[in-house]
């Protein structure tokens, strides 16, 4: 397998594939054009499933077909914010992914909120099984981005180590502001 170092949504992927494996139970809490929700359930394979949260129906419906055309029928597509997700989370679940942000060349104003990521991430944290990861990659450039991010370090940095390890992603010497991927792994 090549992996991509200076591609966050590719270093996100391979950090998740370190923790799954076919039948797992995950969750894609930002589905937008599906790239993760496709990955998601090519690892957990026909006897996984992968549950994806999504506000936009328009990106939805895009991810629905091409997972059809695919025969991807385990993945359940829900157009509701993530912070339902514990509506939905049956099971303890092994992996979830945040791509945070809006989708680039859609609208902008659809865009991940403080409040709503950081609620989203601590029923994650409850949700998640032992040994189970979760990643979230930040952006800082647009507006109210930068808040983002300073909301997930700080949760973060209060995660006890002994209950979840965390990693931090980013490319320091970026001529651009960074963004940031977290990773968490509970114990
Ligand atoms: C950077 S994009 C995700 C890209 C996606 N992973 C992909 O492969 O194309 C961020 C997505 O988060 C969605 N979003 C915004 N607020 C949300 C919320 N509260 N719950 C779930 N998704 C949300 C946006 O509609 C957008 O599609």
């Amino acid at each position: 397998m090549f992996i991509q170092p200076a591609s966050l949504t590719a270093m996100a992927q391979f950090f998740i594939s370190t923790v799954i494996q076919p039948g797992d139970f995950v969750i894609d809490a930002t589905v937008g054009n599906g790239n993760d929700t496709l990955f998601l359930a090519e690892q957990v394979g026909s006897s996984g499933e992968v549950l994806g949260f999504d506000v936009q129906s328009a990106a939805l419906n895009h991810t629905q077909k091409f997972l059809a055309e695919k025969n991807y029928h385990q993945v359940k597509l829900v157009e509701k914010s993530h912070t339902c997700l514990d509506q939905y989370t049956i099971k303890p679940v092994k992996a979830v992914m945040f791509n945070l942000g809006y989708l680039p060349g859609k609208n902008s104003s659809i865009v991940t909120q403080k409040q709503s990521s950081i609620q989203a991430l601590e029923k994650s944290l409850l949700a998640l099984k032992p040994g189970g990861m979760i990643t979230v990659i930040a952006y800082r450039s647009h507006p109210g981005g930068e808040e983002e991010y300073q909301a997930i370090l700080t949760k973060v940095n209060q995660l006890d180590e002994r209950q979840v390890k965390v990693i931090q992603y980013h490319f320091p010497n970026s001529r651009k502001v960074s963004p940031v991927l977290f990773v968490l792994i509970k114990n």
